[in-house]
This record gives structure tokens, C-alpha cells and sequence, in this order.
């Protein structure tokens, strides 16, 4: 067990390159398991929920490669749907979309339910209505759920909430279903369009991916093909977030700035300095930032994602800030650990109301993955000399790759130590 030591103080400075993207990764690599042949996805990210999934892959007999550091080569040609109720599928939230994947190849699959990032209950009941409408039987057994069908058929589904996991998973089954499908009230994410490309790519019909119809019209088998992941509009969307928290004077390089739009509109309004260029943007601080009101929304709002690194940035403004979470009613559990450090937080229903004030040093714990990421902003941003330890490192590491290495670049004193 690792603890993350960061001392406060430096301003961020210099040129950061941003990797694929998690949410896209962990989607792709079970996408690539639909294919009879091999699946090449570039621009991988190295983090540990990419490990878990490139092992998850080996059980069932998936042939798993990395030839490159940022490529995965998946070869799903002798692929066996053995059942997974436990092990490496209780540690992963996005296990779930093996649900679709298998369900689509093999026409069964017994998957554990999925673990990951616990902040709050998140259910799956509209993954599993869609894989109803398309014939399977569904089960939950010793908590596990169990998948069947001959044939899937296509059909119209709509989506009660709007929902990335539930979009993806029921394109995933319904790419080889027979005839048309057609998913109303579709989540229209990034990582979507991701999995659409990819899908399209190794033979799929899938047209309206990104808009809230997506249609899916089956065909009866998908190729081989290579795709490059999408970069990480939350990692970067973090690094933007430090480097204004820092003050500082950051380029965030190889993104779609496009992806960045909600996130540049708030800094903006507050007083950061953002240039968009055709593939990175840069950020200048400034010593003063005015209070904003944030709202965390499905794309192309504010992301959820982003909410907890934002509260970070909204204690280093001038008067009263308010950010509230309309994707998950209570992903606050940075707040405490942020009011350990000094910050003057108050939570109402979802929404958290922050008065600007100073942070100091101090020890904390991450408790998921974006709330580890608000402490390490929260910790730079301290100027009392003292060092910030944060536990919980490996939720951390599911979603940031190389952070140390990247932090030093920019200048930041952050290192890790044993427990
Ligand atoms: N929901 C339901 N029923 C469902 C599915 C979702 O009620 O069947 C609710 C959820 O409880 C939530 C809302 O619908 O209130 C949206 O959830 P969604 O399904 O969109 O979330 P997800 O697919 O499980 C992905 C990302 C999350 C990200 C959300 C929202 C992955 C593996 N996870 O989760 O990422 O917060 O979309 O954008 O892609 C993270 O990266 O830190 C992370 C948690």
C-alpha cells in the first residue's frame, strides 16, 4: 500500500500530453471481443483498470497482447463464455459491459456484479431491461447475473435514464442481433461515439451515435480492424483544473478541445485565462477567481466526473461558489476530506455550497477515484509548507496514469511513500 505525499505551492507550469481514455478504454476492450479476428486499439492508457480488464479477457480464453506500451492487440477467436461470478469482475465497474459483449458473441454470459468506484448505489436495471427487449432471459443468482439467448432479436428501447453504461452495453449486444435496434433517450457521451467507431469499424451498422437515437441494424459477424482510443477529457479536464488552482501556466496537449467545452465555458466565467487551439488548450491562472455555480449534467453539461476536482478549484475562489451533482445525488465524498483541510463546505441535498478560504496541509483519504484526484488539486494549492498525505492511492491510479511523473514535470512536489 502506497500513500501520495503532495506539498503546495508551486504553480503548475510546461505541456502535458493527455492519454486515451479510461471510460473509452474499458468499454473498447470488451467491444473487441465481437470480433471473430484481431482488434488493434492504440492510444491505450496504463492504468490498473486496464490490467484488470486485459486479465478478465485471458479467462475467457481471449488472447490478450501488448506489443506496444500504449496498444492492446485483443484476438477473441477462441473465445469460451465461462462464468465469471467473482475474482477480477467484482473490481471493475465497466465488467459490466462484458454483460453485452458475451451476450452477443456466445448468447450467454454469468458475470458477477460489477464493482469499481462505490460513492454511491448505481444500478444497472436499464442494461438489463435492454438485454430483455432483445430476447435474453436475465437472472440474478447469488449475485451474479445470468444471461441467455438463442437468438437476440432487435427492438426499440427507451431508456428511463439517461445512461453511458446502458447505451454502450445494449449497442454491444445488439450489433450482431438480428435486424434493427434502436436505443431512444441514448446517452450521448464522447466514449459512445468511441465504441460506435470502433464498432463501425469492424463491420457494425450503427448510425446516431452521439445524438439521444441510436440505431443499430445487426449483422451476423464483425472483423478485425484497428482503432485509436479517444483522449481522456476527464484527465485533461483535471490537469486544466490544477493548473488553474496552481495559478499556474499549463498547456494541455493531444485532446479535442471540443470535449472541454463545459469545463472552459466555467473557468472562463471565473477569471482562468484559456486558449483553445486545434488540439490542446492553454491555461494561464490568474490571482483572482470569482465564485461560479456549477451544475454536473449528462454530455455535453458539466461532467460528473469533473465535479469533485471542480469543488477543489471553487475553494480557491472569491465569496460563495455552488456545485451540484445532477448525475449522482451524493458524490461528495471529497467533502469531508476537503474540510479536514480548512475548506468552508456546506452540502444541501446535491448540491454542495463552498466559501472561498485557504487550504492547509493535512492527512486524507481518498475514498473513489475523482475525489482523489479534488485532494491532490487541494493539496497543491496549500501555501502553509506542510505536506498533504493522501491514502486510497489505488483508486487513484484507476484513472490517472503516470501522475506523479506528469505532476513533477509541471513542477509540483509529488511523490509516493509505503504506508
Ligand atoms: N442509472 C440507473 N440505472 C441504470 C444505469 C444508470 O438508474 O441502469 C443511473 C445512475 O445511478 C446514475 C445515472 O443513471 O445516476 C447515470 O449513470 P451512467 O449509467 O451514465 O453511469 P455509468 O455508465 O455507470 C459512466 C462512467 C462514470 C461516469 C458516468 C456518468 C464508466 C465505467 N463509468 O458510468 O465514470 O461518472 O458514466 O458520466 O464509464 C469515473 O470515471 O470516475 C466514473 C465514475
Amino acid at each position: 500500500m502506497e500513500k501520495l505525499m503532495v506539498a503546495g505551492g508551486n504553480p503548475l507550469k510546461g505541456r502535458i500530453k493527455i492519454s486515451g481514455a479510461k471510460n473509452s478504454a474499458i468499454a473498447l476492450i470488451p467491444a473487441s471481443i465481437l470480433s471473430q479476428s484481431e482488434v488493434i486499439l492504440d492510444n491505450m492508457p496504463t492504468l490498473s483498470d486496464v490490467n484488470i480488464y486485459a486479465e478478465i479477457l485471458q479467462e475467457l480464453n481471449v488472447q490478450v497482447n501488448q506489443k506496444k506500451k500504449d496498444q492492446l492487440v485483443v484476438n477473441a477467436s477462441n473465445i469460451r463464455a465461462v462464468p465469471l461470478p467473482n475474482g477480477n469482475v467484482r473490481k471493475l465497474r465497466a465488467s459490466y459491459y462484458l454483460m453485452g459483449a458475451l451476450l452477443g458473441r456466445c448468447g450467454e454470459a454469468v458475470i458477477g456484479l460489477p464493482g469499481g468506484c462505490n460513492f454511491e448505489p448505481r444500478p444497472i436495471d436499464q442494461h438489463l431491461k435492454g438485454f430483455q427487449a432483445l430476447g435474453a432471459e436475465v437472472e440474478t443468482v447469488n449475485g451474479s447475473i445470468h444471461l441467455k439467448a438463442k437468438q437476440l432479436r432487435g427492438a426499440r428501447i427507451y431508456l428511463d435514464v439517461v445512461s453511458v453504461g446502458a447505451t454502450i452495453n445494449i449497442m454491444l449486444a445488439a450489433a450482431l442481433a438480428e435486424g434493427t435496434t434502436i436505443i431512444e433517450n441514448a446517452a450521448k457521451e464522447p466514449e459512445i461515439i468511441d465504441v460506435a467507431t470502433l464498432l463501425n469499424s469492424m463491420g457494425a451498422k450503427i448510425k446516431g451515435a452521439g445524438t439521444e437515437m441510436i440505431r443499430i441494424q445487426g449483422v451476423k459477424e464483425l472483423n478485425g480492424c484497428r482503432h485509436s482510443i479517444i483522449p481522456d477529457r476527464i484527465q485533461a479536464g483535471t490537469y486544466m483544473i490544477a493548473a488553474a488552482a496552481t495559478k499556474g501556466d499549463v498547456v494541455v496537449d493531444q485532446i479535442i478541445p471540443k470535449h472541454m467545452e463545459a469545463l472552459t465555458a466555467k473557468l472562463i466565467e471565473m477569471g482562468v485565462h484559456v486558449k483553445e487551439m486545434d488540439e490542446s488548450i492553454h491555461i494561464v491562472g490568474n490571482e483572482h477567481y470569482d465564485h461560479v455555480d456549477v451544475k454536473a449534467l449528462v454530455y455535453p453539461g458539466f461532467a460528473t466526473d469533473l465535479q469533485s476536482p471542480m469543488t477543489s478549484l471553487l475553494t480557491q475562489a472569491n465569496g460563495v461558489s455552488t456545485i451540484s451533482d445532477y448525475i449522482y445525488s451524493s458524490r461528495f465524498k471529497h467533502i469531508p476530506e476537503l474540510m479536514r483541510m480548512g475548506a468552508k463546505v456546506k452540502l444541501e441535498g446535491r448540491t454542495a455550497i463552498i466559501e472561498g478560504s485557504a487550504l492547509q496541509s493535512a492527512k486524507v483519504k481518498a475514498t473513489d477515484l475523482r475525489a482523489g484526484a479534488a485532494l491532490v488539486i487541494a493539496g497543491l494549492t496549500t501555501v502553509d509548507g506542510g505536506i498533504t498525505e493522501i491514502t486510497g492511492v489505488e483508486f487513484i491510479d484507476r484513472g490517472y496514469d503516470f501522475l506523479v511523473d506528469h505532476l513533477t514535470m509541471l513542477g509540483a512536489e509529488v511523490w509516493r511513500e509505503k504506508v
